[in-house]
């Protein structure tokens, strides 16, 4: 390891710019140097550099690897104070662009002060080329979300997952992986057999002329009502399952029709939320789940159980078992899940696997990645699967989110009452003298599907969170309409200006950017934690740090802005001087907002 050290410090003396690393990324590769060279056979500790948040006299990031090393260097009988190491530490680091100087301060502490030069340039490329995503190697990813179940509701649970997994999708397809979007849709339970058997009684010509079912969700409920009290009804119903699911043509003609009014339904929630997602449901997997059945029995993996083939997923028997055949021969949610991970991994070719459900399916998804990996499916040091789950959404009186009259609630009606509020609060502000009839409808989406969106991805996703209209609609704390608000001030600040920034490049090469204000080094510094933000996210699959990063740019836009003359006005209202540097930082915050909005799904608006 030594021999290998000292190699690389010959050819490669000092750190290179690497733009597309992160600042962490980048101080952790320095430290690691440092640490190597000035105590080599500790040269595996991981590195520990975090932001600081506070005052900057200790400096913007912080190493705090020396307190351990002190323990590690006694076990090996050297006795050194934890400011000796760091010392001995700061005079090993090789020299960074993006350093100005490293300093050891208290009991040991390793303060690194950001370069304003390196600041200056990494926003100049921002403004030039766009904002850019961190470097990470590409993976195909599957993101399995939304995945409701046909004739029944599609609720809040739903809608959760619909949403996150969207985010989710956008972020990792920022970061230039090759993202494929699944609708694992409910569309071949065995409730589709009396579903069937209705249908033919209802609209005995459905073959030729297409079922006018206007309200899929009572249909459900009557062919349910059938089923329960008419026996003869119900063995036509089991019937219909067998022949649906061997491919008759008269059944198989009747789920479709069925199919296609709930596709219809979830398709117009999708368009309204901008969510994008391929529809792979249960039934696709009926030749595989024949297929992985097969598997299972020639690995010897199934276990008879009161006529019900099992599947465990060690040999201790312990946990909880797959039902992957049930006694009268059919599968169930095992059985297509089954089938789907091997599908995903050995056809799809993902290595990355994302199923975003509620954590009431916590084991169901655990037990399936422990037989898959049992079976010989999934090789954990190969493949990476995560279940993403989250909490419930709770009404206002803490209990769990329903109507008035105690009913689900129906998502179309949601996204229609958030559309009132959102309308309500623009009338308020007087937002209906000043815009357009089409601004004030853009507006209106941008804020009722954007609060909506941000409420459910600004909360860490495990915990439970209360659904509240009036809540999400305060234009004061993290909100979706503080920082649309916030984005469309910064965007007003170069059109109000008179000049036309839209070419910011010849701006550029006009005047330099210069961040020697207090409040402008402040912000500047908080932008660029932008990749180190991203990172956090994808590795985690938490959008919170997105939200909560969003929320720190515009309080850091703020604090400049009302310290730093951006334009400068006489008496009489009379533009008489225009800071240049200051607009392009403000367009440079408005980029990096644009981005994170994108991957959260807001919709910006440039009035509102
Ligand atoms: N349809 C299921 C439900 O509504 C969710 C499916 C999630 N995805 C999966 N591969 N099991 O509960």
């Amino acid at each position: 390891i030594k021999q290998s050290i000292v190699e690389e410090n010959k050819t490669n003396p000092e750190m290179h710019l690497d733009d597309e690393l992160s600042i962490t990324e980048h101080l952790e590769k320095v430290f690691t140097k440092a640490i190597a060279t000035a105590y080599p056979s500790f040269s595996n500790v991981p590195v520990v550099v975090a932001a600081v948040n506070g005052p900057s006299k200790f400096g913007d990031y912080q190493c705090n690897n020396a307190m351990g090393l002190v323990k590690k260097l006694k076990e090996a009988g050297i006795n050194k104070s934890p400011r000796e190491i760091a010392a001995e530490i700061q005079k090993c680091c090789p020299d960074s662009p993006i350093i100005k100087k490293i300093e050891v301060a208290g009991a040991g502490f390793i303060n690194v002060f950001l370069s304003k030069e390196y600041a200056v340039n990494s926003i100049i490329n921002m403004l030039r080329d766009g904002v850019k995503p961190p470097r990470v190697p590409r993976k195909r990813v599957l993101v399995d979300f939304s995945s409701p179940n046909i004739a029944k509701q599609m609720h809040v649970g739903h809608l959760r997952s619909t949403i996150i997994g969207e985010s989710i999708s956008r972020l990792l397809e920022f970061m230039q992986h090759d993202v494929i979007r699944i609708n694992h849709l409910g569309d071949w339970g065995t409730q589709f057999g009396m579903l069937i058997a209705h249908l033919e009684d209802c609209f005995p010509n459905f073959v030729n002329e297409s079922p006018p079912i206007g309200d899929l969700q009572e249909f459900y409920k009557e062919s349910k009502k059938r089923f329960d009290a008419d026996d003869n009804f119900k063995k036509r119903a089991y019937n219909r399952v067998v022949s649906l699911q061997s491919g008759d043509p008269k059944s198989t003609k009747a789920w479709q029709l069925i199919c296609d009014v709930s596709r219809k339904e979830f398709q117009k929630i999708y368009d309204r939320l901008d969510v994008t997602i391929t529809e792979r449901g249960e039934s696709f997997y009926q030749s595989r789940m024949l297929a992985i059945v097969e598997l299972l029995r020639s690995k010897n993996l199934l276990e008879l159980d009161e006529g019900r083939e099992i599947m465990w997923t060690d040999d201790s028997k312990s946990g909880i078992p797959l039902t992957v055949v049930k006694s009268d021969g059919g599968f169930t949610y095992d059985t297509s899940d089954m089938a789907a991970i091997r599908h995903r991994i050995e056809e799809d070719l993902a290595i990355w696997i994302i199923y975003v459900v509620d954590s009431g399916q916590s084991t169901h998804f655990n037990t399936i990645f422990k037989a898959a990996e049992r079976c010989g499916i999934l090789n954990p040091n190969v493949h990476r699967v995560d279940h993403v789950q989250f909490g419930v959404v709770l009404g206002e009186d803490g209990k769990k989110f329903k109507t008035r009259s105690g009913d689900t609630v129906k998502l179309s009606d949601l996204l229609d009452e958030g559309m009132k509020y959102s309308l309500k609060q623009l009338q308020e502000r007087g937002r209906d003298q000043i815009l357009t009839h089409t601004e004030l409808v853009e507006a209106q989406e941008a804020v009722a599907y954007g609060c909506i969106k941000y409420t459910d991805l600004c909360h860490n996703r495990i915990s439970d969170y209360v659904f509240s209209f009036e809540k999400m609609l305060d234009d004061r704390g993290n909100t979706a309409v503080y920082l649309l608000y916030t984005y469309t001030r910064i965007c007003s600040i170069a059109r109000n200006s008179g000049e036309d920034f839209s070419n910011v490049a010849a701006i550029l090469d006009k005047y330099n950017l210069e961040l020697d204000h207090e409040k402008e080094w402040k912000l500047a510094k908080t932008l660029l934690k932008f990749h180190d933000v991203l990172i956090k996210c994808a590795n985690g699959l938490f959008l919170h740090f997105l939200c909560e990063f969003c929320y720190e740019v515009c309080s850091a836009f703020t604090e400049f802005y009302d310290s730093c003359y951006c334009i400068e006005k006489n008496k009489d209202g009379k533009i008489i001087k225009i800071n240049h540097s200051r607009i392009l930082i403000c367009e440079a915050t408005a980029a990096l907002l644009r981005t994170c909005f994108k991957i959260l799904g807001l919709k910006t608006v440039a009035k509102m």
